[in-house]
């Protein structure tokens, strides 16, 4: 075969070579194969040397088409593998924006939490302030200050928790309730004030429907030059409104505390039926639900605290935060508020 009809078959051959070849490492072993040494292209290549002077420009120029023209395949193969290699990798790696994602679930605040928020926001409405109150306290704050004397039965360690019990000077304990945050308030305020503590308080209950030994309470305190109980009435009579709804009428009957003189319990009309249904699941026919303690702020209180009480008077009450989040939601066994099932929780 002459050399020219080898370089054709050599050329003729290739397009379907390189054509075959799927990816650049084949394409690779198919150059080598057309235009490598041992190729076709390459023996003739080699062999110029020996050829007829005459034969040469004329096999020389056919050797030099056919490489080119090979080249020139190859190429185009090359640039056809590279876009299908990118269209592969695009494919493979493409993530689908319109999968749904992990939900993470949205927590929201506690129901005691917000009850406070919102008997805290009733309040704030009337001008009153709010304030904070230490949880561990002095026996000084939480009983003395507030005109109990030292036989007070809730001043024994079978009442209350104390973190160092023993010397009446220095007792320390956690805080029986919101009460003591008066006296801290008062020291440092002068009247007039109008002040509402929220705030975790501490007995030796055992736990049980209605009892936990650590529960939340909210303080309330007005001093001022003429408050009178009309005021503490009236105080409590549009927070009852503002809490339970509009039509709620609340009543006080006599109480003893040893802060305040004198001392009433404030009951709400039932809301969930108005006054007397038998057997009404909200107040079991009583028509009237237990609210909250109250009264007057003894003398003596505001004397412990170097206020004059011929000149300033002034309420005080108290509430269980748990106690009104249950007769709101009709809740019967507080042991929910602390159980962390989101199937209770989530309901509010
Ligand atoms: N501290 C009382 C209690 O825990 C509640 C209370 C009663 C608070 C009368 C007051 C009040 O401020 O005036 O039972």
């Amino acid at each position: 075969m002459d050399v020219i009809a080898e370089l054709e078959e050599a050329r003729s051959g290739a397009a379907a070579k390189v054509d075959g070849a799927e990816t650049v490492e084949e394409l690779d072993k198919v150059e080598t194969a057309l235009l490598g040494k041992n190729s076709t292209v390459g023996t003739v290549r080699r062999a110029m040397g020996g050829l007829e002077p005459s034969e040469r420009p004329q096999v020389g120029a056919r050797l030099n088409e056919v490489t080119s023209e090979i080249e020139a395949l190859i190429a185009q193969r090359k640039s056809a593998l590279a876009l299908l290699d990118e269209r592969h990798r695009l494919t493979d790696d493409r993530i689908d924006v319109t999968l749904e994602g992990v939900r993470f679930p949205l927590g929201s605040l506690h129901l005691i939490q917000e009850t406070i928020d919102e008997v805290v926001d009733i309040f704030v409405g009337l001008g009153y302030l709010m304030a904070s109150g230490p949880e561990a306290e002095l026996g000084w704050y939480n009983f003395d200050a507030l005109n109990t004397p030292p036989t007070h039965p809730s001043r024994l360690e079978s009442d209350t928790m104390y973190l160092d019990y023993g010397d009446p000077a220095d007792e320390l304990l956690l805080r029986t309730q919101t009460s003591p945050s008066q006296v801290r308030w008062m020291e440092q305020h002068q009247p007039p004030v109008y002040v509402v503590v929220p705030g975790k308080v501490y007995r030796t209950d055992t736990i049980d429907a209605t009892h936990l030994p650590v529960f939340h309470q909210i303080e309330g305190l007005a001093v001022d030059g003429h408050i009178q109980f009309s005021d503490l009435k009236g105080t409590l009579a549009h927070f009852a409104k503002e809490f339970f709804g509009p039509k709620t009428t609340v009543r006080l009957r006599p109480h003893f505390f040893p802060f305040t003189e004198p001392s009433g319990e404030l009951d709400v009309s039932c809301f969930a039926c108005d006054g007397g249904v038998p057997g009404c699941r909200v107040c079991g026919g009583a028509g009237w639900l237990e609210m909250l303690g109250c009264g007057m702020v003894d003398p003596n209180v505001l004397e412990a605290v170097g206020y004059d009480p011929a000149q300033v008077s002034g309420f005080a009450f108290g509430m269980g935060v748990e106690r009104l989040a249950m007769v709101r939601h009709g809740i019967n066994n507080i042991r929910h508020f602390i159980d962390n099932d989101l199937r209770f929780l989530g309901q509010f």
